[in-house]
């Protein structure tokens, strides 16, 4: 039996950490229940120490989800991994996640620690993690620019003090595979004590390595993998995890290793990843893109139908991707159909949710002769998602325009107060009326800072997506939304994210 790599997914720390993302305590929870699902062995849920709200959410989910290992990630001070421990100390096992700089650039300029200090820090650090439990990981950051014999001596250091993962940061995605490979055999033959400990490799993706190197490290020996769903996180993100668990499950052959992930879960966590974070997967994006299955060119099309083997390494059903199905649903479907769809493709939903999905189903089919996978999609990703009570909902939006003059929106509203609200406002196009008739009625001021329509289907009868972030006290919220008539998807998508800021500014009342 080949040796198993661990998967470390950090899409709710480091994904977190991308800019403009701002994941609510729900969708981490949302998050953190379908990591379980994929099957992943440790979910980082935050860095509890960064603020109140991520240690409130990094402890729901060390609450509420069984099966990982949760993690939450701590500078080597008392204060954070106090603060990493109140958060996972409810969970079913427990780790904590100690970091600290080695490069000397770091250590000079951002640290002002010389070596000694440092060893000295890393060393407390783990020691107080350990005193709270027994499984601690320690990374020392931006290792692959650091001096390797000091890294060996910090390494050798936190494993004395019993730290159980040693973790191997490529924190600025500067190194090249051969190299990053042979940090990895380097560190396993040089450190003292490193066979009782698991070795694990984090790689960012500036220069478009992170995958490669992180299965360099794995060919040399780390049996843990850390990245994001999507690849999402700092700067140019992290390892895809959907990458390197796919590379291995169709190249175990060549790399001698395998995962315990349920890989029929990737699509379905890679669309619920890009729908709360509201990062769109581009197209050809490996393994869950729109393109990553599907075939143009004439002569890969007939080599796909009469073999798929020909042009597909990898069925798409293991990945979980939707492939059509003998059931379609049409105005005139009803619950048994949209049920037997909704289980084929997998999709578990509560009777409450059913209903709202049975309903905006039913709404969609009204005005489109066949609602596919696709438009299921969407659906799901509107009515699923265990957040926002609707503070405003919308009750009538009326667009007048024009290629002359001043496109006019007049906006319905029911407000908080279970009243009708109505006001009417001139803008720049319609969407902008839109928006600042809604402003007029809510008064919740914020910024537009993104907005973006897509096709979820092809014909003239598709449903518009629109994505749009605004910015409000401090905070992102994205707001998402579809509809055959994308003024309406975008009136809708613009309140979602208003009721997601009056949930989060609510929830940021001390009671
Ligand atoms: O990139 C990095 O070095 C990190 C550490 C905190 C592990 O994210
Ligand atoms: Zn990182």
């Amino acid at each position: 039996m080949s040796d198993k790599v661990y998967i470390f997914d950090t899409t709710l720390r480091d994904g977190e950490q991308s800019a403009g993302i701002g994941f609510t305590k729900e969708d981490k929870l949302e998050i953190a229940r379908q990591l379980a699902r994929l099957n992943v062995d440790i979910i980082e849920a935050g860095f509890p120490a960064s603020s109140p709200g991520d240690l409130e959410a990094v402890s729901l989910i060390a609450r509420e989800v069984k099966g990982p290992i949760i993690t939450g990630l701590a500078r080597a001070v008392n204060p954070d991994i106090e603060a990493a421990w109140e958060a996972v100390r409810h969970a079913e096992t427990p780790r904590i996640h100690v970091f600290l700089s080695s490069s000397d650039i770091h250590m000079a300029h951002q640290l002002r620690k010389n070596k000694e200090d440092v060893i000295e820090m890393a060393r407390n650090g783990v020691a107080r993690a350990k005193s709270y439990v027994s499984d601690v990981e320690f990374s020392p950051m931006d290792a692959s620019r650091s001096d390797p014999e000091f890294v060996y001596q910090l390494l050798a250091a936190a494993i004395e003090e019993g730290a159980t993962t040693i973790n191997i940061p490529d924190t600025v995605g500067y190194a090249v595979p051969s190299e990053f490979g042979k940090l990895i055999a380097n560190i396993r033959a040089n450190v003292p004590g490193i066979e009782k400990v698991r070795i694990s490799v984090h790689c960012h993706n500036d220069l478009g390595m992170a995958t490669s190197n992180s299965l360099a490290g794995v060919q040399n020996g780390a049996r843990q993998v850390e990245g994001a769903i999507n690849g999402i996180g700092e700067r140019a993100g992290n390892t895809s995890l959907e990458e390197v668990i796919m590379a291995i499950a169709t190249r175990g052959d060549a790399l001698g290793v395998h995962t315990n992930v349920n890989t029929r879960e990737l699509y379905h966590t890679s669309r619920l990843v890009e729908r709360l974070s509201g990062m769109a997967v581009q197209w050809n994006k490996a393994i869950v893109g729109k393109n990553a299955f599907r075939h143009s060119s004439g002569i890969h099309q007939d080599g796909v139908l009469k073999m798929r083997e020909t042009y597909e390494i990898m069925d798409p059903k293991a990945v979980g991707v939707p492939t059509g199905s003998s059931i379609v649903l049409t105005k005139v479907s009803g619950r048994h159909g949209l049920r037997a769809r909704l289980d084929d493709l997998g999709v578990q939903v509560t009777d409450e949710e059913f209903e709202r999905v049975f309903n905006a189903f039913k709404d969609v089919a009204d005005r489109k002769d066949e609602v596919d996978d696709r438009d299921l999609e969407a659906i799901l990703g509107e009515q699923t998602s265990m957040e926002v009570a609707e503070a405003w909902k919308l009750d009538l939006v009326q667009v007048s325009t024009s290629d002359h003059g001043s496109p006019t929106a007049t906006v319905r509203l029911v407000g908080p107060d279970g009243q009708t609200h109505e006001d009417a406002a001139i803008g720049s196009g319609p969407v902008d009326a839109i928006y600042r008739a809604i402003n007029r009625v809510t008064n919740l001021h914020n910024e537009l800072t993104e907005f973006s329509v897509k096709s979820v289907t092809e014909g003239i009868d598709a449903q518009g997506e629109v994505t749009i972030r605004i910015e409000a006290d401090g905070g992102s919220y994205v707001g998402r939304a579809a509809d055959t008539d994308i003024l309406v998807a975008s009136a809708r998508a613009y309140l979602h994210a208003l009721n997601r800021f009056v949930q989060a500014s609510q929830l940021a009342v001390p009671a």
